[in-house]
This record gives C-alpha cells, sequence and structure tokens, in this order.
C-alpha cells in the first residue's frame, strides 16, 4: 500500500487532453499536435489562443474576428484602474495585483447571470479575461513609475499592445516579435501546477475567474513561475559581483546553491522553449548588450558539462532564458512572472473548459496517519 501514494501526483494521470503534450525524455512539446518551434516561427499568440480554444488554427477572417473581438475587450473598469493605483502605492507584488485584477474582473462582466453550464459564454468571458490582463498589468506598472496608465491601442495585437501599454511608445517589430513568441511559449504546457490548480477549482464548476485567479496563485509561486525573475537575479548578482561568471557558479553550486531555471518535473533534457528563447536572446545580443546571453550560456555550459546535470535529467527550463529576454525588452524584473500568467491565462482557460465538457468533481484521497481513538477530556481537566 505504501508505494501507492503518489507525492506531488508525480506521474499520476488525472484526465485526458487534446491541448497539449510534452515529451520530457525528447524535449519535445506540441499544442493541438503542432510542434512549438512552428508555432513560435509562424504564429501569433492570437492564432495560438484561437486553436487551443477552439481547436484549429484560424483562417485569415476568423483570426481577424477573433482578434479584433478581444481587441475591442481590452479596456478595464475604473475601480479596477483605481485599485491597481492603490496597490502600486502600497508597494504590492505584481503577482498579487493580477490576482486582485482578474478577481475585480468578475464584478465587470456583462454576462455575470448567465448559467456556468453554458460553455460557449464560459469562452466568452475566457475571452474578455485574457484581453483585459494586459491593460491591467500595464496601469499598476504605470502607476509603479508615477505615470498614468496608457490606453490600450486596438490597431495593435495583444503583445505589442501590452509593450505600447507598459512604456508608451510603440515598440519595434523585434520586441514585438520576440513579446509574441514568449507568449506562444508560454501559453499551455500539460496539467502544471497552476493549470492543474484551475482544473480543482473548475471541476467544482466555480465561475472561471475563480479559476483563473487561482491559476495566477499557483504560478506565483517560485517553483514554479517565479523562477524567472529568480533566474534574472543570479544574473544580476553574478555581474555586480565582478567575478568570472565560472568562478560565481562554482561557489554557489559547491555550496550547495540550486541554480534556478534548471530542473523540471517533466523534462529531463533541455526544455524546447528555453533552446527558442536562447536563440532569440542571441539575436537580441547580436543588437544590443550581449552579456547576459554570455552569462547565462556559459552558467549552462558549466552544470550541464562540469556537473553534468544534465545527465541526471536537470537540464534548463523555459525560465533559464525567459528571464534575460524580458531584461533585453526592458520589462521589469518582477513583471517577468505576471507576463508568464498573461500568456498562460490562455491555457488554464482551455484546460478548464476541456474538463468540464465531461465533468468529473476532482477530489484525491489521503491517508490518514493520525491516532484512531483518542479520549476527550473536557477542557477544565486538561
Ligand atoms: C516551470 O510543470 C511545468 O510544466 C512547469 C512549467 C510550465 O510551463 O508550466 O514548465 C514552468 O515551472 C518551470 C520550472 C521553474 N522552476 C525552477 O526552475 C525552480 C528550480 N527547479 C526546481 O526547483 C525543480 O526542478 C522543480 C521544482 C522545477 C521540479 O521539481 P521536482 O520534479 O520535484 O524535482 P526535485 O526538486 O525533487 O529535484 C530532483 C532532483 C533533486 O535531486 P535530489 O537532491 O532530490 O537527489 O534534481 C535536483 C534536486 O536536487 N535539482 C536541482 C535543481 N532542480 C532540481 N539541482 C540543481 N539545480 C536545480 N535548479
Amino acid at each position: 500500500m505504501a508505494n501507492d501514494l503518489k507525492k506531488g501526483l508525480e506521474g499520476v494521470l488525472v484526465a485526458e487532453s487534446d491541448l497539449s503534450s510534452i515529451d520530457g525524455d525528447e524535449g519535445r512539446l506540441i499544442y493541438r499536435g503542432y510542434p512549438i518551434e512552428e508555432l513560435a516561427r509562424g504564429a501569433s499568440y492570437e492564432e495560438v489562443l484561437y486553436l487551443l480554444w477552439h481547436g484549429q488554427l484560424p483562417t485569415e477572417d476568423e483570426l481577424t474576428e477573433f482578434a479584433d473581438a478581444m481587441a475591442t475587450e481590452r479596456e478595464v473598469d475604473d475601480d479596477v484602474l483605481a485599485t491597481m493605483e492603490r496597490l502600486a502605492d502600497a508597494d504590492e507584488r505584481p503577482m498579487a495585483a493580477l490576482r486582485t485584477a482578474v478577481s475585480m474582473f468578475s464584478a465587470y462582466e456583462p454576462e455575470a447571470d448567465v448559467d456556468p453550464d453554458d460553455l460557449e459564454a464560459t469562452l466568452r468571458k475566457g475571452r474578455r479575461i485574457t484581453a483585459k490582463i494586459p491593460t491591467a498589468l500595464a496601469a499598476f506598472e504605470r502607476y509603479r513609475l508615477g505615470e498614468e496608465p496608457v490606453d490600450p491601442d486596438p490597431d495593435l495585437g495583444l503583445a505589442a499592445n501590452f509593450l505600447y501599454m507598459l512604456t508608451g511608445e510603440q515598440p519595434d517589430d523585434v520586441a514585438a516579435e520576440t513579446f509574441d513568441q514568449a507568449l506562444i511559449l508560454h501559453a499551455d504546457h500539460g496539467l502544471n501546477a497552476s493549470t492543474f490548480t484551475s482544473m480543482v477549482i473548475g471541476s467544482t464548476m466555480a465561475d472561471i475567474y475563480s479559476a483563473v485567479t487561482g491559476g495566477v496563485a499557483a504560478l506565483s509561486g517560485p517553483l514554479h513561475g517565479g523562477a524567472n525573475q529568480d533566474v534574472m537575479e543570479v544574473l544580476i548578482e553574478i555581474d555586480d559581483s565582478g567575478k568570472d561568471p565560472l568562478e560565481w557558479v562554482e561557489e554557489a553550486t559547491d555550496a550547495g546553491r540550486r541554480i534556478p531555471g534548471f530542473g523540471h518535473r517533466v523534462y529531463n533534457v533541455k526544455d524546447p522553449r528555453a533552446k527558442i528563447l536562447q536563440s532569440r536572446l542571441e539575436e537580441l545580443a547580436a543588437n544590443g548588450d550581449d552579456k547576459w546571453y554570455d552569462i547565462t550560456t556559459t552558467i549552462e555550459d558549466y552544470l550541464t558539462e562540469e556537473k553534468g546535470l544534465v545527465e541526471k535529467g536537470i537540464a534548463p527550463n523555459v525560465d533559464f532564458y525567459s528571464g534575460s529576454v524580458y531584461y533585453q525588452l526592458g520589462i521589469p524584473f518582477d513583471m517577468y512572472t505576471p507576463i508568464f500568467a498573461m500568456s498562460r491565462a490562455g491555457g488554464w482557460i482551455a484546460h478548464v473548459l476541456e474538463y468540464q465538457e465531461d465533468n468529473r468533481l476532482i477530489r484525491p484521497r489521503g491517508r490518514y496517519t493520525g491516532p484512531e481513538s483518542e479520549e476527550f477530556v473536557p477542557l477544565e481537566d486538561r
């Protein structure tokens, strides 16, 4: 009986899904049959959202209608903006601000009274959430800078529009394309902790806002979504130390320090998303500061070759390169994980909808190891 308990649900199958598949030994990721490399190279984030939510890549007309519908729903209520301002003034963490924003969206949902069993209506609500997250997040960051929020530009795609609302300037094509690619790479990834959290909430037939709020909460942990910020902080620490990166990482690992961005519950080899982001970072480095690319690859080579981590199945994951890419795009550190949430909200919504099509309340068992029969002693006698 002892070996039927799977801590962390490691390797336990709890659902069937058409959405994404990970081959941890081959380092392969597909969304509904399409290799992530093809989607990253040839599609937009809106196309990938359509693929995840509707089951096939859109035609040009379908994409235009879908993207336009999302672009018209980017505005957030003034109360949400006022709350982002108050949270920014209180120096709240961006993931907590995002969690608050998503939970507030439901107060202004035009279809609030629609039956939660109406999956089409739930999809429309999910589309509104995904359209509004970038606006609320960018506004929070603008308030932190002491600036007013920038209104969304309906003529820009979701990725370019976020960068525009963050900086007030239209991003150049390289930045917009890089960010769009990063959103594609983070959109879905099987039953990771945040997706499974959303599914558990959705399995109780709670509303989609609650499911996405739960996903944001789960992703905020450093073992899951918070690693890309930790990676960038390590790179800055190395750079500030003035030490050779090799010397630094040798000392850190000899001291037993775990390097963030390495290791994964499913991948035993390099995460295919890390490979795509690495080549993107190399392109960005060619036009800018290649310091981060050099430090990152030096650490990877050391951990892989000298420490032999990859032989142990511990290899770079998506977070190992995403931090440096966002840094090159001028995005603040603590916005990296909220950006992960911005993208993954699409995957959370897709999995909740798919699971609810043949819903079964998710309720595992635990093995009780406490005492069987204690004698109650009244308070006055204790
Ligand atoms: C994401 O699930 C997903 O799909 C997640 C994600 C997604 O798209 O949703 O891919 C996104 O979360 C990527 C992972 C981001 N987190 C980090 O990079 C944090 C650093 N990595 C780890 O803490 C760890 O690898 C986890 C949490 C990601 C996975 O943990 P597991 O499967 O529970 O594995 P483990 O922690 O038990 O580690 C197994 C072994 C250990 O060896 P032992 O000491 O137990 O013998 O690998 C070693 C660990 O010591 N190890 C590391 C290491 N990570 C694990 N050794 C050195 N450096 C590291 N970073």
